[in-house]
């Protein structure tokens, strides 16, 4: 979202460092600090796995703590932004998920952050909830993220070729999101880039796109990593309020993942 600061528009992105959505004082201190308009709740606790481990943790951040900030802007007048997530589908469909299909999280992660959506949306209905999937960026933590990292190390990767989903890429959601503040109404939106992909579809192009072609990309399954969360086999989302709004639909997922391939910093391969 700070890439799309401008003078008229400044965007400040806070870490918990500065700001922690557990603490009521450390909300209320930033608030005041920067009488924002909008405030965009991309904290989480993110690691699906680790939330299955960590309950009280994922709910106490996904559900308690985005409700309270829910409410905290909306008694001070400000706008308000619920990042959330594709896991609050079990992935058993075959056709997009639209906002008229019922959640229905197979994880403690996609629990917590459904909870977090109804949390947010008590406090106003003027609230925006905008659900994304695999998101990825330059400094992230997650597997497409940190593909470069992870390639350099051996020349080889293991990516899953059972999941399919619509990768993102985070400038591309952030602009969404300041788009979708400026027009839509409260409500739930789905944000992910057009088109679908597995991770291994993924891997692959992005090897090809930065011509480190020697690298092996290997498929796998979510099955034979032993993961302790599940996760949906498909989870395409498609959104019916942008498309009522005449909003275009975002980016494909390739251009998208040409724009990373290009402006991310590589380590060097090992031959
Ligand atoms: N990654 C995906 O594929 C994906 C897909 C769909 C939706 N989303 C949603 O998109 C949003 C951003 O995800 P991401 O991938 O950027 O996750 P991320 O890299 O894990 O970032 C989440 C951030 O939240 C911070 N955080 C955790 N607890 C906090 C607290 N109490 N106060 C303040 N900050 C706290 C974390 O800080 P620490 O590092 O210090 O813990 C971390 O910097 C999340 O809402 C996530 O649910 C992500």
């Amino acid at each position: 979202l700070r890439a799309l600061s401008t003078p008229m528009r400044p965007v400040v992105a806070l870490g918990r460092g500065a700001l922690d959505i557990e603490q009521l004082r450390s909300i209320e201190s930033a608030i005041e600090t920067y009488s924002p308009r909008l405030l965009v709740n991309a904290a989480a606790i993110t690691d699906v796995d680790r939330c299955e481990r960590e309950p009280d943790l994922a709910f106490r951040v996904n559900a308690d703590a985005a409700g309270r900030l829910a409410a905290v802007a909306t008694r001070a007048g400000i706008s308000f932004v619920q990042v959330s997530t594709d896991f609050v589908f079990d992935g058993s469909k075959r056709e997009p998920y639209v906002v008229t299909d019922e959640p229905s999280p197979a994880s403690v992660y996609g629990r917590s952050k459904l909870a977090g959506e109804r949390a947010v949306l008590q406090t106003s209905s003027e609230a925006l909830i905008v659900r994304t999937a695999w998101l990825y960026g330059v400094g992230g933590k997650n597997f497409a993220s940190r593909i470069f990292e992870y390639a350099a190390r051996t020349g080889r990767i293991r990516a899953i070729v059972d999941m399919q989903g619509s990768p993102t890429y985070a400038p591309d959601l952030a602009g969404r999101i300041l788009l979708l503040s400026e027009f839509g109404a409260g409500g739930v939106y789905h944000a992910t880039a057009t088109g679908s992909a597995s991770w291994y579809d993924v891997a692959k192009l992005a090897m090809r796109l930065a011509s480190w072609d020697d690298v092996v990309v290997e498929p796998t399954t979510v099955a034979a990593l032993g993961l302790a969360a599940p996760r949906p086999a498909y989870s395409v989302l498609r959104c019916l309020l942008s498309e009522r709004l005449g909003l275009p639909p975002m980016r494909p997922w390739e251009e998208q993942l040409a724009d990373f391939v290009e402006c991310c910093p590589k380590p060097e391969l090992r031959q």
